[in-house]
């Protein structure tokens, strides 16, 4: 969900639904504002993406200066008007949005029902607005502050009162907000672009701590109610047009072409005269041999990255590596210990099951390096070490540059892990570190000469009921990514097998014309794959093979070829990925979805 809000010396409403479109990307179920008017707080909210909100604002007349607004993600409560956000309690005195699950709600709700109180809506967040309600008197600090004593899970909130027209408490515990800080005018949002049109300026607000927001100051304080003085406000240097599509149809076709860009902010601060250096993210120079192993655990499409990195580092570093979803991880209980280095890996920084796992691993022990995006993200500050991905924002909800930087990210360690390895020699160690130099450069030729091809392509697979894709060892990680891209934003079933695995029961389901991706970057297995292939071919199905230039193999059994440049197999894993992306979005495209905002998801989970 997104959370914002404004009080300052301009109409709210215009500034509130601004900050909401910015922040979409977090949840579009629903959304709603609220506005300190003369006669009360105003309140519209919509099921529905946010134009059904825009249009029902436009019929209103909002004059307030202060006010808040949510755009929602659903987790208690079907999407519906009644379960939109903001909530207020049953007199309206109190109005509330509200990021994270309550998890206590239940036991709440039944002792305020006892207590006489009518709920309206099915929502956790309702609780908050009565329990804020019973506490005021006249002080909404002090009421919110004794509210939240009593929630349990984790909220970020946004509250106002119509008593006290110019004030506005957020609260953060375990989901972002940072308050953006303007002149006669501030600015409050779950995450830095939604008001980057407005200021420069952030104060990013740490685990339970609470903002009292004025039109002319702002307050931190501790959940334990004491003023924090010297908070330090953060000036980001991104611009605004980052947020914007800068022509191109969809976010996700302007994130996957900036993917050359992207990738040399990542690398060009870590090469120092053609070597690596990784320092900044506090690894030390000879890191590899303070650890017995590595634990790999992330969320998504950074978990498919991480997958690859098992294959890659244990191959390169000779440690063992294993991988997990954080969903998984954190609910049992992983051998760690202090030599376990703990890699975390999460565009957003923000993921919930990725934190609860990374603050796991840390009480045992381990040592945690996090490949993160999101600047002065939780992940990123609870993280001992930090790997910035420096892609940039990323809007589209299917991740396309971030994964490649986590991938190449994952690449720059695994040179600089094999640096230290007394067994290889420089020049080894230099040829890899040129073949990084040479990603930007070949991911750019790659988007070039994909694009028609993959359209084409696309066509046909639009009309299509299954997928697959199949692919050995790294290849069988960009398998799983290239269907899970495919899937979220086409809803065609898309499903990755290990190449191998496909004869132990889902060859089954290829028949005459079923489209298969065959991902044949891996030249040492390479022969493997093909006769994968081939199976699939012998019943009917419609064959893509993604491979290097100049590998032999039998053309009568590929209906559609890419080749990559020549690369190290490695490598050149990053490059086969962009046909994949390219291939979801020109299917999505054909089929008429909603490609940036797919039905159901959210870009940033802040919830379990
Ligand atoms: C959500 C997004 C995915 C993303 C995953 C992990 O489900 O829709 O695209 O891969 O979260 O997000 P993170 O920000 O931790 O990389």
């Amino acid at each position: 969900c997104g959370i914002v809000g404004y009080i300052g010396d301009k109409e709210a409403a215009p500034i509130l639904l601004s900050g909401l479109k910015k922040l979409e990307y977090r949840g579009y179920d629903s959304a709603g504002i609220a506005v300190q008017e003369e006669e009360g707080i105003k309140l519209v909210k919509k099921q529905g993406k946010l134009n059904k909100l825009n249009t029902a604002a436009e019929n209103e007349i909002f004059n307030g200066v202060t006010g808040i607004g949510h755009t929602r993600w659903a987790t208690h409560g079907k999407p519906s008007d009644r379960n939109s956000h903001p909530h207020t309690d049953s007199v309206d005195e109190i109005v509330v949005v509200h990021n994270g699950i309550i998890e206590n709600f239940s036991a709440l709700k039944e002792a305020l029902l006892a207590e006489g109180k009518e709920f309206t809506s099915e929502t956790d967040t309702e609780v908050a607005a009565h329990l804020i309600a019973k506490y005021y008197d006249g002080d909404l600090r002090a009421a919110v502050n004794k509210a939240i004593t009593q929630l349990e899970g984790s909220f970020a909130m946004a509250v106002m009162s119509k008593a006290e027209k110019d004030r506005i408490i957020a609260v953060r515990k375990d989901s972002p907000l940072i308050v953006g800080l303007g002149k006669n005018e501030n600015f409050l949002a779950s995450d830095i672009p939604a008001y980057l049109d407005y200021t420069d300026d952030f104060y990013i607000l740490e685990n339970e701590e609470m903002a009292d927001i004025r039109q002319d100051k702002v307050e931190i304080y501790s959940f334990s109610g004491s003023l924090i003085a010297d908070k330090n406000s953060t000036k980001i240097n991104w611009s605004s047009e980052m947020a914007e599509k800068q022509g191109y149809e969809h976010f996700m076709l302007k994130e996957i072409n900036e993917q050359p860009e992207s990738l040399k902010w990542l690398l060009q601060d870590r090469l120092q005269a053609g070597k690596l250096d990784l320092s900044e993210s506090g690894l030390k120079s000879d890191w590899l041999s303070d650890y017995d192993k590595i634990h790999v655990v992330a969320c998504g499409t950074a978990y498919h990255s991480g997958y690859l990195a098992k294959y890659l580092l244990e191959d390169m570093l000779k440690l063992p590596v294993e991988v997990e979803v954080a969903s998984e991880y954190r609910y049992r209980n992983p051998l760690v210990n202090d030599k376990t280095l703990m890699i975390v890996v999460s565009q957003s920084g923000e993921t919930a099951d990725t934190l609860a796992a990374l603050r796991l691993a840390k009480s045992k022990g381990a040592d945690v390096l996090a490949l993160v995006n999101g600047r002065d993200s939780s992940i990123a500050r609870e993280s001992d070490m930090v790997l910035y991905l420096n892609a940039g924002l990323e809007i589209a909800v299917a991740s396309t540059k971030a994964y490649t930087n986590m991938v190449a990210a994952f690449y720059m360690l695994a040179v600089d892990g094999m640096r230290q390895r007394a067994d290889i020699d420089a020049e080894t160690v230099k040829k890899y570190t040129n073949d990084l130099i040479r990603l930007p450069e070949l991911s750019r030729q790659m988007i070039k000469q994909s694009e028609e091809k993959i359209k084409e392509i696309a066509r046909s697979y639009a009309e299509q009921k299954h997928i697959f894709f199949i692919g050995r060892n790294t290849d069988y990680t960009l398998a799983l990514e290239g269907a899970l891209k495919l899937k979220e934003i086409s809803y065609i079933h898309a499903e990755a097998y290990p190449a191998g695995e496909l004869k132990h029961g889902t060859l089954a389901l290829v028949e005459e014309g079923v489209p298969v991706v065959a991902l044949g970057s891996r030249t040492d297995i390479f022969n493997k794959l093909f006769s994968n292939l081939k199976e699939v071919k012998a019943r009917g199905a419609d064959t893509f093979l993604i491979t290097m230039e100049g590998q032999n193999y039998e053309k009568e059994s590929v209906d559609h070829v890419f080749e990559l440049p020549q690369l190290n197999q490695y490598f050149a894993g990053l490059l086969a990925i962009i046909p994949l992306q390219l291939l979801a979005y020109y299917t999505a495209l054909v089929c008429g979805k909603d490609i940036d905002q797919p039905r159901n998801l959210a870009k940033s989970v802040t919830v379990e």
